[in-house]
């Protein structure tokens, strides 16, 4: 059908301007570019292929970019299935132009939203059930004449109308389809959301197979055939770590300051996490040895609890003493008086840190998986950290613990 007709009306992400094509946006790697004869004659690209995972380093970019000759389309719906735990991150981003006609698909509070940007129409739109619930959902996103509908399940949730101008006679109209990424910096967005979305994407079919000009080979870090359960999975040698100002702060009168763990899967020996500035010996830290969580102050081992799975571990600090506890369990160490190193002085440095998995410069064999992370009672993103290895897995644990340690296909 809509070939010709569909490209004379309208359309979803056209852009009538004769605008050359910027080059991609890309942070460092470039993404290797297949001919399009080889696609052709493997008939797959990221097409068909098992399922991708959308994790690109830390989210900037994309996991895949693929080029399509809009004068050659015919088909104008692009459809896959998604599975994931991430509230928040972009599934695709498609343009003719980053300036002035983009279109993005992604999740907010685990919902779908569309933000969309040409001559015509400029607007940002949540819609749809929650998806982040890490089962497989149907996810269509068709154009149609000047309207743009989004399908889950099998079910219309949105139709947008008159937001797509006529196509005007264009030469050489070349439209890009970014997935898991944006081909411009995320501050472009019309209302922000941080690109970076821990999910399987399969099945998939991108508008018409027979106007693809180019598909860059996947640049997954990670496989999609482990399965996967929430959580935040810290593969071996992996860290976070999180500048004190940007977390929840500590309560003031008394000052107290807590951190709670949920380690639902742990292995090996190494730091969980520690409290300190960079490139100094932590103040405070919980490492894994022997099946133990030890306590360190500066350097000391000065308590330890079994390890046990499953239940909270609470850190709580005090100006004048420490208390880990879990459970039942509760060890208390009573910090020496008062001197520089009393903890509200790490909150007014500025190089505060609160660091999650191996420290700079340090060995470990561990890994473990949390069930969740709270500082002062509140939730950690790591897609909001300060800096973290690209591997972490930043919603998702591996269900099986032998399964996670290798982090590629
Ligand atoms: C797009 O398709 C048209 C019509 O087949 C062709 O003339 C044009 O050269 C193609 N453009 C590119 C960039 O391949
Ligand atoms: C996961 O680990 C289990 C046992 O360790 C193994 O039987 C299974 O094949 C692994 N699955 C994958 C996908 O690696």
């Amino acid at each position: 059908m809509e070939c010709r007709r569909s490209l004379a009306k309208l359309c979803w992400l056209l852009l009538p301007l004769l605008l050359p094509l910027p080059p991609p946006y890309h942070q460092g790697r470039v993404l290797r570019q297949i001919p399009s004869t080889q696609v052709q004659k493997q008939d797959r690209g990221i097409q068909g292929l098992p399922a991708v995972h959308l994790s690109n380093g830390l989210g900037q970019e994309p996991v895949s970019i693929m080029t399509f000759n809009l004068t050659k389309i015919t088909k104008t719906s692009s459809f896959f299935e998604l599975r994931t735990w991430d509230p928040e991150g972009v599934i695709f981003y498609g343009d003719t132009n980053p300036r002035d006609d983009w279109f993005v698909l992604g999740l907010r509070d685990g919902r779908p939203e569309i933000q969309l940007y040409n001559p015509w129409a400029q607007l940002t739109v949540g819609a749809g059930p929650r998806l982040d619930n890490g089962r497989w959902h149907q996810i269509e996103v068709k154009a149609i004449g000047d309207s743009v509908l989004l399908a889950v399940d099998g079910e219309e949730v949105l139709y947008l109308r008159q937001v797509s101008g006529p196509l005007a006679k264009k030469p050489q109209p070349i439209m890009r389809i970014a997935l898991g990424g944006l081909l411009f910096p995320a501050s472009n967005l019309r209302l922000p959301l941080v690109p970076a979305l821990d999910a399987c994407l399969r099945r998939d079919h991108w508008l018409d197979r027979q106007a693809q000009l180019s598909v860059s080979a996947p640049a997954s870090l990670r496989s999609c055939a482990i399965e996967t359960q929430p959580g935040i999975f810290f593969p071996l040698g992996t860290r976070a770590e999180f500048n004190l100002q940007d977390i929840p702060q500590p309560h003031v009168e008394p000052w107290s300051f807590s951190l709670d763990l949920g380690l639902q899967m742990a292995g090996g020996s190494g730091y969980l996490l520690a409290l300190g500035t960079p490139e100094n010996p932590p103040w405070l830290s919980l490492h894994l040895q022997d099946q133990k969580v030890v306590l360190s102050y500066m350097s000391e081992p000065r308590l330890e609890l079994p390890l046990v799975l499953g239940l909270p571990l609470q850190l709580k600090l005090a100006v004048t003493k420490v208390l880990l506890s879990q459970g039942p369990k509760k060890e208390i160490f009573a910090l020496p008086p008062v001197g520089f190193s009393s903890f509200p002085n790490l909150w007014t440095h500025s190089q505060g840190r609160l660091f999650l998995g191996t420290l700079p410069g340090e060995v470990s064999s561990a890994s473990f998986c949390l069930d969740g992370l709270w500082a002062q009672d509140q939730r950690l993103d790591m897609d909001r950290a300060l800096s973290r290895s690209q591997d972490i897995w930043t919603h998702s644990c591996p269900q099986n613990p032998g399964n996670g340690t290798s982090t590629t296909h």
